[in-house]
């Protein structure tokens, strides 16, 4: 955290915030899953040490006064973990959550997205799917202002066999996702990480109604922090959004 402040300041980049990933490896009692459904394997999901991680951000404050840092979450699947989500939120104080989705369900197990599982299901059929459920993450989760890469499948698309991603083929389910999200009030992200949205898909969220956008380069590293945010604005200012209240706000219409 401290490396990734330290960048920060050096790049000028006004405020960050470490969001935190929650993800959990079995329900919680008042978990609202669909029926029946098992939790694929996850690798490496660890419950959060929230007193530490907040001790952290405390440090990296005093240590970095001219850099505005959040603290916060990536809630995975939050219409789902609902109770083990909120159980978090409740044991501290976490300025930003974002809301994410890295999984579908597939024969009753949730199963993370990625290559292998591209390559046992027709890619367009499985991208299909995880938008539907993402209108379902949007309609039925209201504890995060900031959705994350709204197409997560992409970063794993088999263009091999399917020739390249095409937004366009989506374009349809892109606007449902984004309908949703303008009608609560919440932020887009562009994700730096993910293959960058083009014009015409941040254009899609103007035009259903989408009011912000935050910035997300989804670092996991120093060296990542704030990749790609020079062609990102540009792509934002594109579509119509501008600089917001102050240099820590979204991007606003
Ligand atoms: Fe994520």
């Amino acid at each position: 955290m401290e490396a990734e402040c330290r960048r920060a300041v050096e790049l000028g980049i006004p405020a960050v915030a470490f969001t935190e990933h929650v993800d959990f490896t079995d329900w919680g009692a008042r978990d609202t899953p669909p029926a029946g459904m098992a939790i694929g394997m996850r690798r490496g999901v660890a419950p959060l040490d929230v007193e530490g991680y907040l001790a952290d951000i405390a440090r990296c404050r005093d240590m970095f006064p001219t850099l505005r840092i959040l603290s916060g979450i990536e809630a995975g699947e939050p219409h789902w973990f609902s109770e083990s989500v909120a159980s978090v939120l409740a044991a501290g104080e976490f300025d930003r959550v974002l809301g994410s989705l890295h999984g579908i369900p597939v024969a009753g197990t949730l199963e993370g997205i990625d290559r292998r599982l591209f390559a046992r299901h027709d890619p367009h059929e499985l991208v299909n799917r995880y938008f539907s459920d993402m209108v379902a993450l949007i309609e039925q989760s209201s504890v995060f202002t900031v959705l994350a890469h709204c197409d997560y499948p992409r970063r794993y698309w088999p263009a091999d066999r399917a020739g390249a991603y095409r937004e366009a083929d989506f374009e349809e389910h892109y606007r449902t996702v984004f309908r949703a999200l303008a009608a609560s009030g919440r932020a887009l992200e562009i994700n730096t990480k993910s293959p960058l949205a083009s014009v015409d898909l941040v254009r899609w969220w103007w035009q259903e109604g989408g009011a912000a956008v935050s910035f997300g380069s989804d670092a996991h590293e120093p060296g990542n922090i704030g990749r790609r945010f020079g062609v990102a604005v540009d792509i934002v200012e594109a579509a119509g959004f501008r600089p917001g209240r102050d240099r820590f706000d979204f991007w606003r219409r």
